[in-house]
């Protein structure tokens, strides 16, 4: 129906003749001539009609936003002054000899130039939005990142493999989707939350290298970079250690970003223990491009008569720190406030704080509501430790550890964000060295910071019975820009030791027979060392893009209370199909959150 995408027409076509079919961008009438921009995947153009051609202008005359049309038509030059630089277009225009309306549209919901529409229509009528410009470039882009990573895997011997999606539970931290099934009544498949078990199952199989871009389905609380269902890179290798698996995946994205973006990445990524990431960033995912740092200050504040400071610094479980702010003192007393409102959504009780007027003055040259409360020898030893300057602001956290670093960790990126210190534009990075085990206050047990096949360091193998607090794992995360990219593990390939980890999560014998029997089965029969990790393609995308959200790098993604707009799935389902699936719905359903 057409010779030529109408985004690709430029000066190289002058007085050719071309078909060109697309939606009407927008119709504009000037005195008697009538003006199309006419649109498709490529761009736009712009089509000229003028009254001599009677027929093709009385269609043109009923042309409204996003009919859909073929134009045969002359390139020509636009008269000089009329020429457009934003468009590639630009330059040229096309002389309408013939229009035909090939289909009519109701007035659209939105016009598409109009950007201060909500989510939740655009994502009711995606398929209108997905037509703006910069929503086809993502989907473009994305498409570009996962034929890049597939380059890149086939020519390292990857074999790309499907794993089912009506499976048993995988345990990666979220609830699961549950599908029921109508040949076992009463019984039901989960959707994976990740291909984990399968992956493993595959290296006993001898595949060797395996990869997969792959549906993962999580029921958890959304946030702007998280989807009940998602995409990952997922790969596997056998016979690779931590270290080689690491420095393929590093090659691999810094490949992608150097081929898509024709940016060149660090090399190698600087690595970072879990330790060090907690200490200096409040983070497993630390923004590197935020130049802050938080201070431990907790020896200082052991005896200061102020018990908010003195308590935490007291309690093994507690940490008191500092994050000075450069030019901080600048900071309103609302602006103050508002980061105390933001810190307490992490949970922080109070955001203490000292400006830094005049160091020089001691504490005369200072300003702060705890001021009262420390000694001289203390806010000295603040000030030098923090290596305030004048016109410095000094923030404090003290709760217990986790609270503190969620807290002032957020705060570290939120000031970096407000404040415009973010340096450099990719600050790729490993962390690594991480605990086996985090506890499980409320519950009193053990829970595994991975999954509970990821490998503990062997020198520490001793450790999960003596001190499993103290057990590393052989994990590993990219983490880019503060997002965490991926994260993988060599993982554990003898049973006595898998039976070991279950037993220390309070997964018993029995259990671990009845969920994972068949693991560790397949662990008797000849398992190889192996490893690997999965990457998060959305979230990829979404950085590589610009995005805020991955939902601007999905095609039809849900909204955050995990409902689709456009299908309004999730909904009800006749009595029918419920009993032929044995299930009989409470009378008044419960609302989540109920
Ligand atoms: P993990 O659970 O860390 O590891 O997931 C790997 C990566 O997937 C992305 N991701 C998500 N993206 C969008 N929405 C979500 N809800 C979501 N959850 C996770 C993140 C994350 O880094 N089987 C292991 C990998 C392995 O050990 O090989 C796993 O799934 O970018
Ligand atoms: P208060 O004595 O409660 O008025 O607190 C004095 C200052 O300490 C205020 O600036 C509070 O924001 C701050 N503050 C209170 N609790 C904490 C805490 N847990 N961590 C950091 N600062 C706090």
């Amino acid at each position: 129906m057409r010779t030529h995408y109408c985004g690709e027409l430029n000066a190289a076509h002058l007085d050719q003749e071309v078909t060109l079919v697309g939606w009407a961008h927008r119709r504009r009438d000037h005195g008697g001539v009538i003006f199309i921009d006419l649109r498709d995947r490529e761009g736009r153009v712009q089509v000229v009609v003028d009254p001599d051609t009677a027929e093709t202008f009385a269609n043109a005359e009923r042309v409204r936003s996003e009919y859909v049309l073929q134009v045969v038509g002359r390139v020509r030059r636009r008269p000089q002054g009329t020429e457009n630089a934003d468009l590639s277009t630009g330059e040229i225009e096309v002389l309408g000899q013939q229009l035909t309306i090939i289909n009519s549209a109701e007035t659209p919901p939105f016009h598409l130039d109009d950007d201060t529409v909500s989510e939740e229509h655009r994502l009711r009528y995606r398929y209108i939005d997905l037509r703006r410009p910069e929503m086809l470039a993502k989907i473009r882009l994305r498409a570009a990142v996962t034929r890049e990573l597939r380059a890149f895997l086939d020519s390292q011997g990857f074999i790309d493999i499907e794993t089912p999606i009506l499976t048993r539970a995988t345990p990666e931290g979220a609830r699961d989707y549950l599908v029921p099934s109508r040949t076992h009544p009463g019984e039901f498949f989960a959707l994976p939350q990740s291909p984990q078990l399968f992956k493993q199952l595959l290296m006993v199989a001898g595949m060797d290298r395996y990869y997969q871009i792959v549906r993962c389905f999580r029921d958890e609380d959304l946030r702007a970079d998280r989807q009940p269902e998602f995409t990952q890179l997922d790969i596997e290798t056998a016979f690779l250690d931590e270290d080689a698996i690491m420095r393929l995946s590093e090659s691999m994205i810094r490949r992608l970003f150097d081929k898509v973006l024709g940016v060149q990445l660090d090399d190698p990524f600087p690595r970072m223990t879990y330790a060090e990431a907690m200490r200096r960033y409040g983070s497993d995912r630390p923004d590197l491009r935020v130049p802050l740092e938080l201070v431990d200050v907790a020896d200082l504040m052991r005896a200061v008569e102020f018990k908010v400071f003195s308590g935490p610094a007291n309690d093994p479980a507690g940490r008191v720190a500092a994050l000075r702010l450069p030019r901080g003192g600048e900071l309103t007393r609302k602006e103050i406030d508002d980061y105390t409102k933001f810190v307490a959504i992490y949970g922080a009780r109070g955001l203490a704080y000292i400006k830094v007027n005049e160091r020089a003055k001691g504490r005369d040259g200072l300003q702060s509501p705890i001021l009262k409360f420390l000694p001289d020898d203390v806010v000295e030893a603040i000030m030098q430790r923090t290596a305030a300057e004048d016109g410095d602001l000094v923030f404090f956290g003290a709760d217990r550890a986790h609270v503190v670093n969620e807290a002032l960790g957020a705060l570290r990126v939120k000031l970096g964000e407000d404040r415009g210190l973010l340096q450099g534009e990719w600050k790729p990075l490993w962390v690594v060295d991480f605990p086996m085990f985090e506890r499980d206050e409320e519950a009193g047990r053990w829970v595994s910071l991975h999954h509970p096949f990821t490998a503990p360091k062997e020198e520490h193998l001793g450790l999960l019975e003596s001190d499993p607090g103290a057990c590393h794992s052989r994990a590993y995360d990219m983490v880019l820009n503060g997002t965490e990219l991926g994260g993988g593990s060599m993982r554990i390939y003898r049973g006595e030791v898998q039976r070991q980890v279950f037993a220390l999560l309070g997964i018993g014998e029995q259990e671990a027979e009845d969920k994972f029997g068949f693991l560790l089965n397949a662990l008797k029969y000849g398992c190889p060392p192996h490893g690997g990790l999965a990457f998060g393609l959305d979230r990829l995308v979404m950085l590589m893009s610009g995005a805020s959200s991955i939902r601007e790098v999905m095609a039809f993604p849900k909204t955050q209370t995990a409902s689709c707009p456009l299908t309004n799935a999730p909904s009800e389902v006749s009595t029918a199909q419920l009993a032929e699936l044995n299930i009989r719905l409470r009378k008044t359903p419960e609302k989540a959150g109920d």
